[in-house]
C-alpha cells in the first residue's frame, strides 16, 4: 500500500508552552477511510493542522510520498482539500459560485473550466443551482456542503475533514454523511460522531491527551466500550 500521509513521530507544542502532541506516528493509504476520534482537546485539530502544512512541529509528515519542507508545502497543499470545523473560515465571498470557485480560478483554470468544476463540486454535495445564491445566508449545513465543494472543485487527492457533522441536525446530518460515503477520495475526519464513524469509516484512530491510544478496524475500537469510555467516547 502506498502512503498517502506518513507521520513519524510527531510533537507540537503551541507558542504558550501546551503540548498538544506527544511522538504521534501514523501512516494513512491512498484510498483509506480513516476516523480520528478523541475527546474535545485531545489534538484532533492541531494533528490536521500540521498534516496540512498550516502549523510545524518537530519529526516528520510525508504527504504522496514526499517529505513535506518549506519548500514544497505549497505545491503539497495544493493537492489536499481541508475543510475547517467552522464554514465561516471557508466561506468569504459573497456568492456561492465564488467561493466554489476561488481555487480553479486561482489555479488558472479557463472559465469554463472553472464553471463546470464548480458545476460538479456542487451537484457533488447535493448543492446544484446553489451558484447565485449568498454564502452568509445559507443554513448551517448547507455552508458546511459548501464548504466541502470549495474544496473539492480542486480535484484534490486527499480529502480532511473537521468535525463535519458538529451542529448539524439528524436530517442533514444524515445526507452530509451520505455525501461522504459516496466520495472516492482518500478521506481523513476528525470527530466524536461515533455513528458517523461507524457509517463511513474503515479504520478508527483514537487520539487522547495527544497521545494516539489505539488504531484498528472501525467495528474493533467501536466494539471496545472499555476503550471508548476511558478516553470518553460515549
Ligand atoms: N491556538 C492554541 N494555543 C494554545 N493551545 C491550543 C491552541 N489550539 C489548541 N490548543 C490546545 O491544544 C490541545 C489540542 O487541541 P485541539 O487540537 O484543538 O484538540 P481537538 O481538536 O481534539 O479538540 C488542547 O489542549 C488545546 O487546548
Ligand atoms: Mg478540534
Amino acid at each position: 500500500m502506498t502512503c498517502c500521509i506518513d507521520v513519524i513521530d510527531l510533537s507540537f507544542a503551541y507558542p504558550d508552552g501546551r503540548q498538544a502532541l506527544h511522538s504521534l506516528s501514523l501512516a494513512i493509504g491512498h484510498g483509506e477511510k480513516v476516523a480520528l476520534v478523541g475527546p474535545n482537546g485531545a489534538g484532533k485539530s492541531t494533528l490536521i493542522l500540521l498534516m496540512t502544512g498550516l502549523l510545524r512541529g518537530e519529526g516528520r509528515i510525508r504527504l504522496f510520498d514526499e517529505e513535506l519542507v518549506d519548500g514544497n508545502v505549497k505545491a503539497l497543499r495544493s493537492r489536499v482539500g481541508l475543510v475547517f470545523q467552522d464554514p465561516d473560515d471557508q466561506l468569504f465571498s459573497p456568492t456561492v459560485f465564488e467561493d466554489v470557485a476561488f481555487g480553479p480560478l486561482y489555479a488558472g483554470l479557463s472559465e469554463d473550466e472553472v464553471r463546470r468544476r464548480a458545476a460538479a463540486a456542487l451537484a457533488r454535495v447535493g448543492l446544484e443551482g446553489y451558484e447565485e445564491r449568498l454564502s452568509h445566508h445559507l443554513s448551517l449545513g448547507e455552508k458546511k456542503r459548501a464548504s466541502i465543494a470549495t474544496v473539492l472543485s480542486m480535484a484534490p487527492d486527499l480529502l480532511i475533514l473537521d468535525e463535519p457533522t458538529a451542529g448539524l441536525d439528524p436530517r442533514t446530518r444524515r445526507r452530509l454523511i451520505e455525501y461522504m460515503r459516496s466520495l472516492p477520495h482518500t478521506l481523513v475526519v476528525a470527530t466524536h460522531d461515533l455513528r458517523l464513524v461507524a457509517d463511513v469509516f474503515e479504520r478508527t484512530v483514537v487520539l487522547d491527551g495527544g497521545i494516539k491510544v489505539a488504531d484498528g478496524p472501525t467495528d474493533v475500537i467501536l466494539g471496545s466500550s472499555e476503550l471508548l469510555q476511558r478516553h470518553g467516547l460515549e
